[in-house]
């Protein structure tokens, strides 16, 4: 694989793991009060910006989208990978899920009250993270919020299994919360808050709160 096809390589890979991504994922923010506390910021956020839809960028099977839902916000979800957006219509029928990539958002200009998105960053090559982000401010009203997750580090790397031991070819971007900051900020969004969790760990995880700002 090269940097060249990472996109349709992305694509492909997470095809392979769907389903088993869902049966991990399902009950992490159940059992995760940091990430719990994350999400009832940006509902308060969106809510206090006036609320009105949300997009869930590259939701997976959705059960963030559905947490949002149970806080009060008009989320629906984006994903790249049709496979997911299939598992997430299967378990939250109610609930609105599409195909997109955050690379070209399909979404017309400032039509969404706050943007998620929970860990497709790492997914992005770091020459896309501008486009990714002139998308984000164009799609997202003035003042609207913006929380980001990522892993935290230095590193590219080539991802060939995971997720159950499900072959894959991703390549997994990990980034200094200042390096993303920096890129938000160039796009026209103001930091609120930067969270670091689990700073001990192999690979900590960074949680960053925006908001359009111009
Ligand atoms: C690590 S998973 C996170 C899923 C979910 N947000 C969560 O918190 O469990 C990354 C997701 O990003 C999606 N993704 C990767 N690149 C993307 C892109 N360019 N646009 C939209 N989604 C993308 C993948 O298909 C995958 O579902």
């Amino acid at each position: 694989m090269t940097t060249d096809n990472w996109l349709a390589d992305t694509r492909t890979s997470y095809d392979t793991v769907a389903v088993s991504y869902n049966d991990q994922a399902r009950d992490a923010i159940g059992g995760d009060p940091h990430r719990r506390a994350a999400l009832e910021v940006f509902a308060d956020r969106v809510k206090a910006a006036g609320g009105g839809p949300v997009a869930d960028l590259g939701c997976g099977p959705g059960h963030v989208t559905a947490h949002l839902r149970r806080l009060g916000v008009d989320a629906f979800g984006i994903d790249l990978f049709p496979g997911m957006i299939a598992v997430a219509r299967y378990d939250h029928p109610d609930l609105h899920f599409e195909v997109g990539s955050m690379t070209d958002l399909h979404l017309s200009d400032a039509s969404v009250a706050g943007l998620l998105a929970w860990w497709p960053l790492i997914h992005i090559p770091d020459d896309e993270a501008p486009t990714v982000f002139a998308h984000c401010r164009r799609v997202l009203r003035l003042g609207g919020p913006l929380q980001l997750g990522f892993h935290v580090g230095d590193t590219t790397q080539l991802e060939t299994q995971h997720y159950g031991g499900h072959p894959m070819t991703v390549y997994v971007h990990r980034r200094q919360p200042d390096q993303v900051a920096s890129w938000l900020c160039g796009a026209g969004f103001e930091i609120e808050v930067q969270w670091l969790c689990s700073p001990d760990d192999h690979v900590p995880q960074a949680s960053l709160f925006a908001r359009r700002s111009s």
